[in-house]
């Protein structure tokens, strides 16, 4: 199970978490849902990054997320979806209602199996789940190092992340993994800033995550790519798992 005070730390931080974290192609949804359905839910859905690109392909788009932070802006952005304060490991949505089920940045949050328990009940016979991660491209040196600074023990084999989707999750047959990639112009404050609303960032005393900061600032004015500039391009690479509920 994930660390719950890591994943209790974006209870508050709605608004920052918005401004700084970086969206999803269209390309991602449209692998998940090439078709439009009738109901689709995005689990642990923040403040509606992903959610927003599944309003064209769904006539009703259901967010659940256990932040009213986060709620309170997806609201304010999405008022099209229905926005309900839950958790993974019990859905507030009756069973079989559901077409698709998507999960962007947050599976490896959940209990695995009660999640899978609770979104296989809320799924339609045969219906999608889909969990997707934005990750940093690894030939981006300066991005895979501050990367480093956020997640010292993670490496590509360690990756708590994607491992948590792995090929067989109970009362699921897995479909496909897809790559899609892509770039964003990111200011240096920004791109700093982002790295504020990162979970061991937000966890972090005050010393700790000044010292982080300073170690990002330090890669930064070292490579080639970003030293004296205002704004950088950033590549990354948005990888997408599908499965079907059996
Ligand atoms: C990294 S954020 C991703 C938010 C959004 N999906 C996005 O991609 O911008 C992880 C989200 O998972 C939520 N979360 C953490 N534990 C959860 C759980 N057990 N069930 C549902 N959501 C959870 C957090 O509140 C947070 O909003």
């Amino acid at each position: 199970m994930a660390d719950q005070q890591l994943a209790k730390s974006f209870e508050g931080i709605g608004e920052e978490y918005d401004r700084y974290r970086p969206g999803f192609p269209d390309a991602a949804a449209q692998a998940i849902l090439p078709e439009r359905v009738d109901a689709v839910l995005d689990l642990g859905a923040g403040t509606g990054k992903f959610t927003a690109l599944l309003i064209s392909r769904a006539a009703r788009v259901v967010a659940v997320e256990p932040s009213a932070a986060m709620l309170d802006v997806l609201r304010a952005k999405l008022p099209a979806v229905e926005a309900l304060v839950g958790g993974a490991e019990s859905i507030p949505l009756p069973d079989g209602s559901m077409d698709a089920v998507t999960v962007a940045q947050a599976f490896h949050w959940f209990d695995r199996d009660a999640a899978c328990a609770e979104i296989r009940r809320v799924l339609v016979p045969g219906g999608t789940l889909a969990l997707l991660w934005n990750h940093s491209d690894p030939d981006c040196a300066w991005d895979r190092a501050c990367h480093r600074v956020a997640h010292p023990a993670v490496s590509a084999e360690t990756d708590s992340t994607t491992a948590s989707a792995a090929d067989e999750l109970p009362g699921f047959i897995f479909d496909r993994r897809s790559e899609i990639a892509w770039s964003e112009q990111i200011t240096r404050e920004d791109y700093i800033g982002r790295w504020l609303t990162v979970s061991s960032f937000l966890a972090a005393d005050e010393d700790t995550r000044a010292a982080m900061v300073a170690q990002l600032n330090s890669i930064l004015d070292r490579d080639p790519a970003t030293a004296d500039r205002t704004t950088f391009t950033l590549p990354m690479v948005t990888e997408v798992f599908t499965y079907r509920a059996v």
